[in-house]
């Protein structure tokens, strides 16, 4: 098989998440794609610019939300990365909801919810990265199976190129799609 070199430039695939804080007193959300794990703690990191409306929320407050939409949200999903909240009001674009200690808006529309610590800050370039500890997470009862969140029915939104994509199928399980090759089998 050819391959062909193109532009230096990531591509992805990346989470499509949606960033909550409050800001002046009010719900802001940013759509990132950078957002992930950085190692087995229960911790998440997200980068936001830090110019973005929403960073001057996480520093005040030192607490952030990830939610991930469901893949019926892409166009509110898409809005939330498009406009800023320093122009346009962005809390009723979702209905909020705190834990007990009210530090970070949660999105009730979203399936699974993370409320996360700030523990962290690592500046990168105009960027800076934000290393949250998991201190509470939320799933819609009815994206559990069997009592575990089920990814299929969370139904999150991957982003490759300019676009977004559902998960569509379930290919394998971890640790035992592998078992084929590392067994020899
Ligand atoms: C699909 C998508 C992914 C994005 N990922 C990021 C990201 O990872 N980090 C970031 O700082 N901005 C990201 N953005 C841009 C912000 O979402 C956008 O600038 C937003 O309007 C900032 O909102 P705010 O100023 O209200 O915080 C992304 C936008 C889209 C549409």
């Amino acid at each position: 098989m050819e391959k062909i070199k193109i532009q230096n430039r990531p591509f992805g695939p990346f989470p499509t998440m949606l960033v909550g804080a409050d800001v002046n007193g009010k719900p802001n959300y940013v759509t990132v794609g950078a957002c992930g794990v950085v190692s087995l703690k229960p911790m998440l990191y997200i980068s936001l610019k830090s110019t973005h409306y929403t960073t001057a929320g996480v520093k005040e407050n030192g607490y952030f939300s990830v939610n991930i939409p469901p893949a019926d949200l892409v166009e509110q999903t898409d809005y939330c990365g498009m406009v800023s909240g320093k122009r346009i009001d962005k809390s009723n674009v979702f209905v909020p909801f705190y834990d007990e200690s009210g530090k970070a808006p949660m999105i009730k529309e979203c399936t699974m919810n993370f409320l996360c610590k700030v523990v962290q800050v690592i500046p990168i370039d105009d960027f800076e990265m934000f290393l949250g500890e998991i201190v509470a997470v939320y799933v819609n009862e009815e994206c559990l199976t069997e009592g575990k969140p089920d990814p299929l029915k969370i139904n999150p939104m991957i982003m490759m190129g300019a676009s977004y994509y559902d998960l569509n199928q379930l290919l394998g399980n971890a640790f035992k799609a592998g078992l084929k090759i590392s067994e020899g089998k």
